[in-house]
């Protein structure tokens, strides 16, 4: 029986494994309200109105990840002074001569706000990731200097645990090389070959989150035994539960197991990957994510057993626009002396 293995949080495991370290967890412990309890309680913003005028718009804000979001962009354009550091072509001249002015940061899950640029603007007050993971935010400087951060928990989860599950059966079914088989005329020649089945397979979980346990329950109605590895055992969970990442893999994975990430690239050694599944040593993977996005290794290209996704993850319209107004509506918080919507530090 194949079995397989997903990854929405990933955690350290030992050298040589196909896995590497992950200090620290990129979601925030003490936020547990689901979107649906949020907004009832009116944490969530309401949609952002067209029509908004702010009150804020002396407020400067530099938007450190590209502008791919014209919703986002238009939203924090109404009530802010944006300014947008993708377009602007001398990045350390502009951040000199606009040090005085900018008290917050929008980044991403691409770029955020390291320790140099903090360092560089002495009057940042916020930085509002427009992201759930926080690796590219400097949060123990952020603490250091009582800079406020929040992300954007809870609203993608389903879309991230969606397409966990899709890139599992992407994989085991071949639906992305069948699809590749159509097109191409073949099946004129004689029926695509047979693949393997999904339901039932053993699902292993590293890191038993929002995300994690939103898997774990979409895969538990297609009949997978569930098994996971988290850094301490979950009170009142029925998943097995292992103590080490090393003996979740053991237990989940091997020569026709699939590797799933919709983590974080470097959250696996990329390179151990692609001769684990060159060498046949994996049975296939489903990657989301890259150790150097937008670049993926080459040698995967060629893999039928292989989905590739350009982090995708959160990239529905309704969720996208749901993050992009928790970016705002935070923004807004702070800078009204309310209490953060999602906050992080
Ligand atoms: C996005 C993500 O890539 O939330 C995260 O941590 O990785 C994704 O949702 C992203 O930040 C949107 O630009």
């Amino acid at each position: 029986m194949a079995q397989s293995m997903w990854f929405p949080k990933l955690l350290p495991v030992t050298e040589r494994s196909l896995l590497r370290p992950l200090l620290h967890h990129t979601t925030n412990p003490l936020l547990h309200s689901s979107t649906t309890s949020l907004r009832q309680s009116n944490l969530l913003p309401r949609r952002v109105s067209t029509a908004a005028v702010s009150p804020m718009e002396s407020i400067t804000v530099l938007m450190t990840c590209p502008p791919v979001h014209p919703y986002l962009v238009e939203a924090l354009e109404k009530r802010f002074t944006l300014h947008k550091l993708d377009s602007v072509p001398d990045k350390a001249q502009f951040l000199s001569s606009h040090r005085d002015s900018i008290r917050a940061v929008v980044g991403n899950a691409a770029a955020g706000a390291d320790a140099e640029l903090i360092d560089q603007l002495p009057k940042l007050e916020i930085v509002s990731s427009y992201s759930v993971g926080l690796d590219k935010i400097d949060l123990a400087k952020c603490k250091e200097k009582g800079i406020r951060v929040t992300n954007t928990p809870d609203v993608l989860t389903d879309d991230v645990a969606d397409l966990a599950l899709g890139l599992m059966l992407a994989v085991l079914r071949r639906l992305c090389e069948s699809d590749r088989y159509v097109r191409s005329g073949l099946w004129k020649k004689g029926d695509y070959k047979l693949t393997t089945k999904f339901s039932g397979k053993t699902v292993g979980i590293i890191g038993l989150g929002r995300i994690g346990m939103a898997i774990a329950q979409r895969a538990e109605a297609f009949s997978c035994p569930i098994s996971y590895f988290s850094r301490s055992q979950k009170p009142g969970i029925n998943y097995k539960y292992h103590p080490s990442v090393v003996d979740l893999a053991a237990n989940s994975l091997g020569p026709k197991g699939v590797l799933i990430n919709i983590g974080r690239g470097p959250h696996v050694d990329e390179a151990e990957l692609v001769s684990a599944l060159v060498e046949g040593r994996l049975g296939g993977a489903g990657l989301d994510v890259f150790q150097d996005e937008p670049n993926v290794p080459e040698e995967l290209f060629k893999l039928e057993n292989v989905v590739l996704l350009p982090h995708v993850g959160s990239g529905t319209v309704e969720t996208r626009q749901a993050m992009a107004d928790l970016v705002v509506g935070n923004l807004e918080a702070h800078f009204l002396n309310k209490p953060l919507l999602t906050p992080v530090v």
